[in-house]
């Protein structure tokens, strides 16, 4: 199998929870290796940009502002498989609908206020990666 990586974002819901740490613990217990780690606010335009496949999507100005309402963590995870292996690990995008002992179903508290995202294809994880990390803050 490829060794792989997948991107993530630690959402506000999480930083403000004070929960980064437990949700890091469920990611390392999966196997995936956190290879690349910032806690940064995003500005409107990092978050409209991030989100622009969603413009359309009724709850895109929600989602927006959501995701500069608190600062965020993005992550690099690698490991075999990540972008397939990290959807498993975060479960579905409703909480609701999220399996035990993943980190929706762990975590979040809606489905806007979900805690994480993940990418959804190996050319997306290369494309959000590269929004805001450069190569050389990749260390696996
Ligand atoms: P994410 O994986 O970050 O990708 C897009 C996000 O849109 C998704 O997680 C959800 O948090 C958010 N989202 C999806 N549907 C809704 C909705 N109905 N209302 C608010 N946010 C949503």
């Amino acid at each position: 199998m490829p060794i792989e990586h997948t991107f993530s974002i630690l959402k506000p819901d999480a930083t403000k929870r004070n929960l980064t740490g437990a949700i890091n613990a469920v990611i390392e217990k999966a196997g995936l290796r956190i290879v690349a780690q910032k806690r940064i606010h995003m500005t409107l335009d990092q978050a409209q940009t991030f989100y622009s496949v969603h413009k359309e999507r009724p709850f895109f100005g929600e989602l927006v502002e959501f995701m500069i309402s608190a600062p965020v963590v993005v992550q690099v995870l690698e490991s075999e498989n990540a972008v397939l292996k990290y959807r498993e690990v975060m479960g579905a995008t409703n909480p609701a609908n999220a399996e035990d002992g993943t980190i929706r179903k762990l975590f979040a508290l809606s489905v806007g206020e979900n805690s994480a995202h993940g990418s959804d294809s190996v050319e997306n994880a290369k494309l959000e990666i590269a929004q805001f990390f450069s190569g050389n803050e990749i260390v696996g």
